[in-house]
This record gives structure tokens, sequence and C-alpha cells, in this order.
């Protein structure tokens, strides 16, 4: 699977796309990640990418210019090139991100993500360049990146080889669910002990034991995912 991310930040995803899983995933080539600066589309000797707001106020706004220009060269300078590629403009006023969205995203074979900044983006790319908007929650980041980050990460780990299909099974959000505890060694760490059933090798005792957990958990810390699974 493809992402193209267009930042004015493209160091601030060293890291995140350089290690663990995600990086495993790139060396296997099961995802192909490319960041393209903005700024590199900026025309003017500053490479300025942002500019004062029209009718005044606080901040600064990112100019449509660079960011159209960029998205056109690398996506495609048509609705017909670009096909059935989402250009997602990261912002707090977009849809919620969630489980369901990951998934259905980790079907397509590419995604364009853009990254708004200050006070966010010319308007003009929200209407007329990105086709939908994803939020990661109702708060305000200071960039569209770390979104970008979260985006990549939960859809990159439904892709098919990137984690063993059975990790993802019981996850949480996957089931409608939470998921059931997880223990590990020692048996017993400070007086707690692992529950009983988990050591004496009953599988079916395991896996009763497991769907008691996850829809006790989910009760207690999300009652409303509960209501939801029960419809
Ligand atoms: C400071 S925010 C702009 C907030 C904007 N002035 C508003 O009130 O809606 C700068 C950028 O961070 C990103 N961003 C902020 N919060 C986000 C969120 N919850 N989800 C996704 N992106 C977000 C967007 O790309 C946004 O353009």
């Amino acid at each position: 699977m493809r992402f193209d991310i267009f930042t004015t930040l493209p160091q601030m995803f060293n890291g995140p796309l350089t290690e663990s899983i995600l990086k495993r995933a790139v060396q296997k080539g099961l995802l192909d990640i490319r960041l393209h600066d903005i700024r590199l589309w900026a025309t003017d000797k500053h490479h300025t990418t942002d500019d004062y707001p029209y009718g005044g106020g606080a901040g600064m706004v990112m100019k449509p210019e660079p960011i159209f220009a960029a998205v056109e060269e690398v996506v495609g300078a048509t609705r017909e090139e670009r096909g059935d590629t989402p250009i997602i403009l990261l912002g707090p006023g977009g849809e919620v991100f969630n489980q369901r969205l990951a998934e259905d995203l980790a079907r397509l074979p590419r995604l364009a993500l853009i990254c708004g900044h200050y006070e966010g983006v010319d308007e003009r790319v929200r209407e007329h360049l990105a086709t939908r908007e994803l939020s990661i929650g109702d708060y305000v980041l200071s960039g569209g990146e770390v979104a970008a980050m979260v985006v990549v990460d939960a859809v990159s780990r439904l892709v098919p080889g990137v984690i063993k299909a059975e990790s993802r099974q019981d996850e949480s959000h996957t089931s409608g669910l939470l998921e059931y505890p997880h223990y590990t060694r020692p048996a017993v760490f400070r007086d707690m002990p692992v529950p009983d059933v988990l050591i004496g090798g009953n599988h079916g005792a395991v896996d009763r034991w497991r769907r008691e957990k996850a829809l006790e958990r989910t009760r207690r810390l999300r009652p409303d995912l509960v209501a939801r699974w029960e419809e």
C-alpha cells in the first residue's frame, strides 16, 4: 500500500515511520511511504508556504498554490488521473477517525494525506482538492503530522502481512468489544498471580474466560460500545 504524505515538516516522521512494525513492513515492500515537502513546490525564493489571513485575525494560513501543485504533480492533476486515491486533509473538523475507517482505508491501494499547520489551510484546499477530511479526535493539535502518523499506523497494521492476522482478530474495536486482559511471565509478580485458568492448559476454558473478561471490561470502561455490540 502506498502513502503520499504532504507536509512542511518531513523530518517529523523520522522515528515513527523508521522503527518497529512500520520499518519492517517498508523493508518487506508491503508499505511504500513517501514524504513530500510542500516547500519544494513554493515558487518564491523563500519557499513561503503560509501567509496572513484575509479579513485579519491571529495566526497564519497555509497557502493553496504549493499544496495544489504538490498534490497535482505527485497524485495527479485531474480527477481522472487521481482515480480513487482519497486526498485526505487532516483537521479537527473532519470525520472522527476510528477502527472502521481504518479498515475501509486499508482496502485501498493508495492514500494521500495533507498536513495543515498554523490556523490551518486555505479553504480552497478543503473545498477543491481534498476529497475527505479526517480528525483524530476532538482536540486541537499544532499540526497535521502527528494525526497523519496515527492514520498511517492504524491503517498499515491492517494491510495483509504487516502483522499476523491472528494478532488482529480479538483486538479492541475489531470485534466491537475491548480486548481481554493479557499476562506474561512471571506467574506471580509481587504477590499478584496470573489467573489460574490461563495456566491450566484448558483451551476451551481460556476462550470462555477471555470472552467473559472482554465483555466485563467493555461494560466497565466503555458501556457505549457494549450497547452498539448488542444491537
Ligand atoms: C492548530 S491546527 C488548526 C486549528 C484550526 N484553526 C481550527 O480551529 O479548526 C493546525 C493543523 O493541525 C492539524 N490538526 C489539528 N487538530 C487535529 C485533529 N484533531 N485531527 C487531525 N488534524 C488536526 C490540522 O492539519 C490543522 O490544519
